[in-house]
This record gives structure tokens, sequence and C-alpha cells, in this order.
């Protein structure tokens, strides 16, 4: 089996940002609600003319100049998102095209907000079979199409982005664990009930709200600071380290009270710990490759660093990893 490393990173934003102030005179809100019970700020918000791709691209574009390598030398993408464009084709073809990765297979990967750990764990493993040299995983969401701009509960903690790995083949190991979970159980806590199969676009559909996020908070609260921590302690058992060891903590980017809790879990200094959620907000499956661009940019992480992520997502799923970069 060929080690695998992380090659480059990338991420993108739309401009546009809507702060807790905006939303103030949108839904029955405070910035002070906001800022303490989420620990987010702002988040920023696609303009109608950008979809999921158009992220995607931006962020795709970025990781593979950090890479150094050409869109023809990528043998594959995948993108985690539960925004895509369109139904089908999937966003990994439309992004394929506009990259000109011509030598690339290409497909979306649903599993919410661990789409992107999702990724890197197929993508891994089909370039340790030897099956690719090269894949681009991508997490990209245009989390404000499915939010209810009625429902004060959610539409405050969502926001828009996209973020890119390279990932490739290499002398020494860089990827050195990866673990995923998930449960079915409850996934009625998160869910978009309608525009699937189960309940086809309809007038009624529309006029009910059925194509925005429904979410129960305050339950999802729970099982996410649950998984995230145990996921983390597997990442760190498969990888052989000791937590003391983490050079830097990425948790999922959805509230500042649920990384709080996981880091204390962990027992990981504060100062370890990434946070961007301030500026972004949740955006789902692009929140951990957002916050891992911003780190290696920040300079927050260095070579030879221990970087160790958990995220936690619609589903339910979990997945954790750790990486020495
Ligand atoms: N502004 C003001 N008040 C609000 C708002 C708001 N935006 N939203 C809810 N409230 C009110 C509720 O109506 C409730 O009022 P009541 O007591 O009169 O009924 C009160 O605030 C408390 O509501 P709770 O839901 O109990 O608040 P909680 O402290 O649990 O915080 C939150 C809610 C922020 C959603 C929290 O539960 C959370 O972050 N959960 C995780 C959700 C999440 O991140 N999901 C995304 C996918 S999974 C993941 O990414 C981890």
């Amino acid at each position: 089996m060929s080690p695998v490393r992380i090659l480059g990173t990338g991420s993108s934003a739309p401009e546009k940002v809507l702060s807790n102030f905006d939303l103030e005179k949108i839904v029955d809100t405070s910035d002070e609600w906001i800022r303490t019970r989420t620990g987010i700020v702002e988040r920023r918000i696609a303009n109608p003319n950008i979809a999921t791709s158009d992220m995607a691209y931006e962020a795709s574009l970025r990781a593979i100049e950090s890479a150094s390598i050409d869109p023809a030398d990528i043998d594959g993408i995948i993108l985690g998102t539960v925004t895509p464009d369109y139904f089908f084709p999937s966003t990994a073809c439309l992004l394929q095209s506009r990259l000109g990765a011509r030598n690339a297979f290409g497909f979306d990967l649903s599993a919410g907000c661990s789409g992107f750990v999702y990724g890197l764990q197929v993508g891994k493993g089909m370039i340790e079979s030897g099956d690719a040299r090269i894949i681009l995983v991508v997490g990209a969401e245009t989390m404000t199409r499915i939010m209810d701009f009625k429902d004060r509960a959610t539409c405050v903690l969502f926001g828009d982005g996209a973020g890119a790995a390279i990932i490739s083949k290499s002398e020494s190991p860089g990827i050195l664990s990866l673990h995923l979970g998930a449960n079915g159980d409850d996934w009625e806590l998160l869910h978009m009930p309608a525009g699937g199969s189960r309940i086809p676009p309809s007038e009624e559909s529309v006029r009910n709200r059925l194509h925005y996020i429904k979410m129960k908070g305050n339950d999802i609260f729970k099982e996410a600071v649950k998984a995230m921590e145990s996921a983390a302690i597997e990442a760190i058992r498969k990888a052989n380290i000791t937590p003391d060891e983490i050079d830097l903590f990425i948790p999922h980017q959805a509230n500042l009270r649920i990384m709080e809790a996981v880091r204390r879990r962990l027992d990981i200094p504060p100062e370890k710990v990434f946070v961007n959620v301030d500026k972004y907000g949740n955006t789902s499956s692009a929140s951990v490759p957002i916050a891992l661009d911003e780190a290696v940019r920040s300079g927050k992480i260095q070579k030879g660093n221990l970087v160790l992520f958990s995220v936690f997502g619609a589903g339910f799923t979990w997945a954790s990893g750790v990486v020495r970069w």
C-alpha cells in the first residue's frame, strides 16, 4: 500500500457577508443570542448567480495551484455536498469540465457535514490500492439555498463556501488515519423533507416549506459532542499517537460550544484548536477543508505538524482523521 498525503489545499467563500445584525432584521433573533449560543458573528451568502460548483471551482483552482499540479494530472474528483447544483449530473462532473480535468472520473458523495472527510477516505483507499495516483477531494455547499429565513432556529447557523484538497501517492505517510461512522436511526433530527423521491416537489411541498432544513438542534448538540469525541479517539488510536502529540485540532465548525465540549473531553489545550465559525457559520461539508486551508495559509500548520480533525453531520454521520503535515 502506498502512503497518501495532502499535496495542497484551497478554499473559497462568497464575498457577501450576512451578519447577525442583518439577521435581526429578518427573524426574531439577536446578535447576542447567536454569539453566545453558537459563536457565530457572520456568515457568507452566495449571490443568486452563484451555485455550489462555482465555489468548488475557485477552491479547487487554489488547491491545484498550491499542489503545483496540472488539472490533467487529476485521476478523480470526489465532491461532498448536500446542496449540489442539480440532482444530476453530479457537481463533480460540472467541476471536472470547468477545470479541464479530462483524465478524472467524478462523483458526488452525500454524507452531510462529514462529506469531505468521507471523500478523503474513499480517495485514500483508491490511491492505496493503486487505482489512482492523484485525487481532488472537495466539500462545497450553498447552504443558504435550503435555509428557511422564517425559521430562526436554523437560518442563523449556516453559511456558504467550499474547500478542497489534492491528495496523492507519496513516499512518506501523510494521512495517518481516518475513521468513519454512521447511525441512520435518528435521521429525522436533521433533514430536508421534500425534493426527493419520498416527497417530490409540488405546490403543496413548497407551500408547506418542506424544501428547507428541518432540525432539532438541541438533540443534535449532544449526539455531535459524543460522536466527535469518540471518532477523534479512534483516529488517534489508529494513528498510533497520543493526544498530547496533536499540534492542531480542527473540529467541525458548527458551534463554538460543541467545539469547546469536544476539546475538553479530549483534553486538548484551547490554543491548539482552530476556530473560524465566527466568520463562516456552519458550511457543512466545506467546514473542515476551509478551516484546514486557512490554518495552512496562516501558518498555523507547519511541516511535520500533527493535525486532528473531527466532524459530525446529517445522517447521522461522523468522521475523524490524523494527518502528518
Ligand atoms: N434567536 C433567538 N432565540 C432562539 C433562536 C434564535 N436564532 N433559535 C432558537 N431560539 C430560542 C428557542 O425558541 C428556545 O426558546 P424557548 O426556550 O422559549 O422555547 C430557546 O432559544 C432555546 O432553544 P434551544 O434549541 O434549546 O437552544 P440551544 O442552546 O440548544 O441552542 C442551537 C440551539 C444553537 C441550534 C444548538 O442546539 C446547536 O448548535 N445544535 C447543533 C446544531 C447543528 O450544528 N446542526 C448542524 C448539523 S450537525 C452539526 O453540524 C454538528
